[in-house]
């Protein structure tokens, strides 16, 4: 009985050094813990040094489930964003940066050669509606062709899942509000009109093939890392494109004399334009559940917003209380090519992956973002290449 005993104990002994052992190795090699460990996705993150897939990234890391890997060309993005990732999981074969080109496609096709990704999400793109009306080879190119070229290594190394960024100018002008997923797409510019091919071509495909693919269309994303480790920072030559929020900031900086409202004569309840602002933190669950819920052969169509519109007024008195600045505002004539209101009915993503925006206090998303501003007065600083 005790020879017995003491043998069994031995054998757990045995067993457990041998897990031990196991445990250590998949702790000390990348490859260990590639895609084909159970439970474990590797997603490979396209735009991940930029202001939405830097949050996306750190998201996915926060779940011990998820592997990353980065790939961007620092065209807009930070290699600071990408730096502190990399000091946050430390642990090799957790996050991965990847310096290339999406629009050089041998490229593309060696990084999905060499790693076995479990997923796309496809942040990487240019993104400002009014640079896309004066440059719009730059949008089809950077928005469309480059992800055609995502796609067909995806199809070619068979990958199986595909999130993509989307947004709501793929929606033009509609005349009735909220939007919905029926709403019809007549996008207006550029940007929208490339996004939309881009989604055309994600679709069309898809109906050929076995790949679970999620399209979220956004609104206006705000806000930044509640926990201020990341933020947005856009580059400075930008800045005439820029978005309302980083507009506010510089003025409260005083690096702009002041905010310039464009039109007051909307036929909304204040006259200024009417927009449906998203928390940064919020989207990026939305794409954590997505990947959790995409389906072979479906492809689900989400809009992401809080399904209330804001004015422009609203905003800048929210933006003037988190910054605590008097901004100065001047009230000019319309820019062409706005809308008077765009806002979202988010009730199918509520009802068919449970997600629902929470973060909706302006102010305090503001306030956040702020926060991380005053304390990176130069962004992530010079971007190294
Ligand atoms: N910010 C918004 O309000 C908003 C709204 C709707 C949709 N979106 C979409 O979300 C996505 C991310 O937007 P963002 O605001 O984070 O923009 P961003 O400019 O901060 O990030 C985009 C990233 O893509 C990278 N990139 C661009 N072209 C590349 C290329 N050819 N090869 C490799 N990398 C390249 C850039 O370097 C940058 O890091 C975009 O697809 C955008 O269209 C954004
Ligand atoms: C990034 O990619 C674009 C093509 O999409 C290219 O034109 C540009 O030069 C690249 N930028 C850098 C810094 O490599
Ligand atoms: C986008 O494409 C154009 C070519 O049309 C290129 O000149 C540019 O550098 C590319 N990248 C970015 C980020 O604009
Ligand atoms: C839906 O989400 C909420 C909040 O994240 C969570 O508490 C709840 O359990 C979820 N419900 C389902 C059915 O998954």
């Amino acid at each position: 009985m005790d020879i017995l005993k003491s043998n069994s104990t031995s054998r757990i002994l045995v067993a457990a050094l041998l897990l031990t052992v196991v445990l250590i190795l998949f702790k000390l090699s990348p490859d260990l813990i590639s895609p084909n460990v159970e439970g474990v996705t590797h997603v490979l993150v396209t735009g991940g040094a930029g202001y939405i897939g830097s949050h996306a990234a750190l998201r996915l890391l926060k779940d011990s489930y998820h592997r990353v890997t980065i790939v961007d060309n620092l065209s807009r993005g930070n290699m600071g964003a990408v730096k502190i990732l990399q000091k946050l999981f430390p642990e090799p074969g957790r996050l991965q940066f990847i310096y290339a080109d999406l629009g050089d496609a041998k490229t593309v096709n060696k990084i999905f050669a060499e790693n076995a990704f479990d997923a796309v999400m496809h942040f990487a793109a240019v993104a400002y509606v009014g640079e896309s009306t004066l440059e719009p080879l730059r949008y089809y190119h950077n928005i469309t062709s480059n992800s055609l070229v995502v796609l067909e290594a995806m199809a070619a190394h068979n990958v199986k899942t595909l999130i993509y960024s989307s947004t709501c100018a793929t929606y033009g002008e509609p005349t009735k509000m909220p939007i919905t997923e029926e709403t019809p797409q007549m996008p207006i510019n550029p940007y929208g009109k490339a996004k939309k091919m881009s989604e055309d071509i994600i679709i069309d495909f898809s109906k050929t093939t076995n790949m679970a693919v999620m399209i979220l269309r956004y609104f206006n994303v705000i806000g930044s890392d509640p926990d201020g480790r990341l933020g947005e920072a856009p580059r400075p030559e930008l800045r005439e494109h820029g978005r309302i929020s980083s507009a506010c900031f510089d003025a409260a900086r005083g690096i702009t004399p002041g905010l310039k409202v464009r039109g007051t004569d909307y036929k909304t309840a204040d006259g200024t334009c009417v927009r449906d602002y998203i928390d940064v933190t919020d989207l990026v669950d939305a794409h954590v559940l997505a990947l959790a819920n995409a389906k072979p052969g479906k492809v689900g169509i989400y809009n992401v917003g809080t399904g209330k519109g804001r004015s422009v007024k609203e905003f800048v008195e929210a933006c003037k209380k988190a910054t605590g600045v008097d901004i100065k505002v001047d009230y000019l004539s319309r820019r062409p090519g706005d809308y008077a209101e765009v806002f979202s009915d988010p009730s199918k993503i509520r009802d068919e992956l449970n997600w629902t925006a929470w973060r909706t206090d302006l102010q305090e998303s503001l306030e956040i973002a702020w926060k991380w501003q005053k304390a990176h007065l130069n962004g992530y600083g010079p971007s190294m290449a």
